[in-house]
């Protein structure tokens, strides 16, 4: 049995269990939503990733760290199998943590988050967010990324939820976090060799993650359902929360 060093939040339950992890710079209370229409049925795990929430005592150094961290709570769990599903950089973690650990995971989700590395222009802007931080803190970048985060049709309720959770994490986990997405490895070569059932979930109007990186995972993924959700930005399950637990809902009765 491992030792979960990150928190986290399980529904408890005996149905298939389902991962849930977050994208940047927001932690697991952004599954909420998810957690609660499908836990009805599923065990659903969250966990809040290394540096963030209730985890920020944990270090971030790599997608393989934290996906290594994710299975040391299923270990501590006994938990042998699950869905998992991650939401941009919680997209990020799925992707090695599937690499790595193929096993123990029964199905895939990839939701508004691309199997590329960072360009090198993107890498320059993982540079100017640490600078942004470090000078004027974590609420400046979320006031920085939030016209990207959310669709212009976006709630004031969502935008004012996304400021509250993102503008909750601390410096040094975000900046982690930040060098963590920069230097992260190309996941494309790897996705042909996943054998089991996997869904690509994106916002029609999320510009983080567009349609085009949608469309790539798709084509390489041998089993795999494109979902596309109509009037929504790049936080999908936030802003379409129903049409986005129904994808994940199909995705669980799927055998293939
Ligand atoms: C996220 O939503 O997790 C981030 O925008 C991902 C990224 O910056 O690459």
């Amino acid at each position: 049995m491992g030792k979960a060093k990150l928190f986290f939040v399980d529904t408890g339950g005996t149905g298939e269990p389902v991962v849930l992890l977050h994208a940047f710079p927001l932690d697991g209370r952004m599954w909420e939503a998810q957690a609660k229409e499908l836990g009805a049925q599923n065990r659903v795990i969250v966990p809040d990733l290394p540096g963030f929430g209730r985890s920020a005592n944990v270090p971030f150094t790599s997608m393989e760290q934290a996906a290594d961290d994710v299975i040391a709570v299923l270990d501590a769990l006994e938990i042998a199998r699950a869905t998992v599903a991650g939401l941009s950089m919680g997209g990020y973690v799925t992707l090695a943590l599937t690499r790595r650990h193929a096993s123990r995971v029964s199905r895939l989700g990839l939701c508004d988050t691309r199997a590329e590395a960072d360009s090198a222009e993107t890498r320059k802007g993982r540079e100017v967010n640490m600078a942004l931080v470090a000078r004027e803190g974590v609420g400046a970048l979320v006031e920085k990324m939030l016209p990207s985060l959310l669709s212009p049709e976006a709630s004031l309720e969502t935008k004012e939820r996304v400021r509250s959770i993102g503008g909750s994490q601390t410096q040094e986990g975000v900046t982690a976090a930040l060098g963590a997405m920069r230097d992260r490895a190309d996941a494309t070569p790897w996705l042909p060799s996943f054998e089991m059932p996997a869904l690509v979930v994106v916002g029609a109007l999320d510009t983080l993650s567009p349609l085009s990186c949608s469309n790539a995972m798709a084509n390489k993924l041998p089993h795999v359902e494109l979902e596309v959700i109509p009037g929504s930005g790049h936080l999908a399950n936030l802003e379409k929360p129903a049409a986005f637990t129904g994808t994940l809902s199909r995705l669980l009765s799927r055998t293939r």
